[in-house]
Order: structure tokens, then sequence, then C-alpha cells
């Protein structure tokens, strides 16, 4: 049975004077989604494990680490011993995927490997059956708020079929532009896993955002 879809709330897109109160907005979300980076691998820069920490007294969600940093291989470790539940590297920037997989597991974190939006599927064909989560951005990493690039459903939807083919457990998450707008048709490409950040904590009501989005999602999955 297909679990029921997550919404992961990104605190790059919070009021960083405020950090305690904004992890209280998203209380009843699935997931958070922690960003890293490292101005080298994105021309943008946040967070370190002690935001990890930081951001794990102050909730309860587990916590999914997404790396967005050049030499994934030696920094991702300290994000598992900070206590993140997953830990996301991009494929584009880690030598050698299989090790770092089987250390983070041994850490006691789930592995997650993450690609840029041009970056084929085919470059972690071979790695599906030795991850926890697959994260396909549907954005140029590197800032929040940005639109949802279009010509990324049909690389949802072939990255559906994988998993489904070989039966394999990993989740399909989504990173970047997911709105009310969009998250139906991501839902529907076969995506289980929703980073949102300004459509969360741009909005209003934060609660009733999160709500609405699983709602949407939840309607459109298969
Ligand atoms: C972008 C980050 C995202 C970002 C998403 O590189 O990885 O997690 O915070 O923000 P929105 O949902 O506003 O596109
Ligand atoms: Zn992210």
């Amino acid at each position: 049975m297909t679990p029921a879809p997550a919404i992961h709330p990104s605190i790059l897109n919070a009021d960083q004077a405020h950090l305690a109160d904004e992890l209280d907005r998203v209380a009843d979300a699935d997931g958070l989604h922690v960003d890293i980076m490292d101005n080298h691998f994105v021309p943008n820069h946040f967070g370190g494990p002690s935001l990890v920490e930081t951001v794990l007294a102050h909730t309860a969600l587990p916590v999914d680490a997404h790396l967005m940093i050049e030499d994934a291989d030696r920094w991702a470790p300290a994000y598992a011993e900070a206590g993140a539940t997953i830990v996301t590297t991009h494929i584009e920037a880690t030598a050698a995927p299989f090790r770092l997989a089987d250390e983070l597991h041994r850490l006691g974190a789930g592995a997650g490997i993450a690609l840029r939006p041009t970056t084929p599927l085919s470059a972690v064909e071979h790695l599906l059956g030795r991850i926890d989560l697959l994260l396909l951005m549907t954005v140029e990493p590197g800032f929040g708020g940005q639109s949802f690039i279009e010509a990324m459903l049909p690389k949802i939807e072939r990255a559906r079929r994988l998993v489904s083919e070989e039966g394999l457990e990993l989740r399909i998450q989504i990173d970047g532009g997911v709105t009310a707008r969009t998250i139906e048709r991501a839902a529907e490409a076969g995506a289980g896993v929703f980073v949102a950040g300004s459509a969360v904590y741009g909005a209003d009501d934060a609660p009733a955002a999160i709500a609405r989005l699983r709602d949407l999602a939840a309607a459109h999955t298969r």
C-alpha cells in the first residue's frame, strides 16, 4: 500500500530570529526539512550540524537534512550524529554513495540522495536499493520561493515506475516550488514526500496550509 503523503516544511523560509516559534507553527507537519548550504555547491550559505541540534531541541518532528554542499562524503556523518533521521546528499557532490549510505545506516540514520534538475535518473539507478529517500529537485537548488519546474514531472513518473518495478521501499521526495497549485500533479506523478517552504511559512495560518497541501496530495496519490 502506498504510504500517506508527507509534508516537510523547510525552515530556510522561516523567520530565523524566532526559530522556536516558527517550529511551533509547523508542529503538526510530518517532518522538518533542514537545508544546509556551503556557498560552493550553491551560491548561498545556511546552517550546519549545530542547526540540526538546535532544531531538535525545539521539535518532536523527524528531521531530514538536505546537504547542498561539496565534499558531502566528508561532512554528512556529522548530521547523522547531530540527530537527523535522514541525511540527504547530492549525487553530484558525493564521491562514494554506497559507502556513505552504509556509514549513515551504521550511525542510525537513513540515507537520502538528491538530484539537481538536470541530473538524469540513470546516475542513481544502481543505488536505489541501498537508500531510503530519493530527492528530486523541482527548482535549481539554493533559494526558497522559486517556481516549480514543470519539466520535472516526467522524471518523477519515471522514478516512481523504477521504484515500483523493483519493489523498493524508498520514498520519493520533491523540493522546490511546492504549492497548492503544483502539489496535485506532483502527487499524481508519484512523489510522496513534499518539501514546502514559502507555501507554509508565507501563509498566515501555517497549520491550515499544511493540512491543505496534505489533503490535495492525498486526493491525487495513486
Ligand atoms: C532550495 C531548498 C528548498 C527551499 C524550498 O534549494 O532546497 O528546500 O527551501 O523553498 P520553496 O518551497 O519556497 O520553493
Ligand atoms: Zn531543500
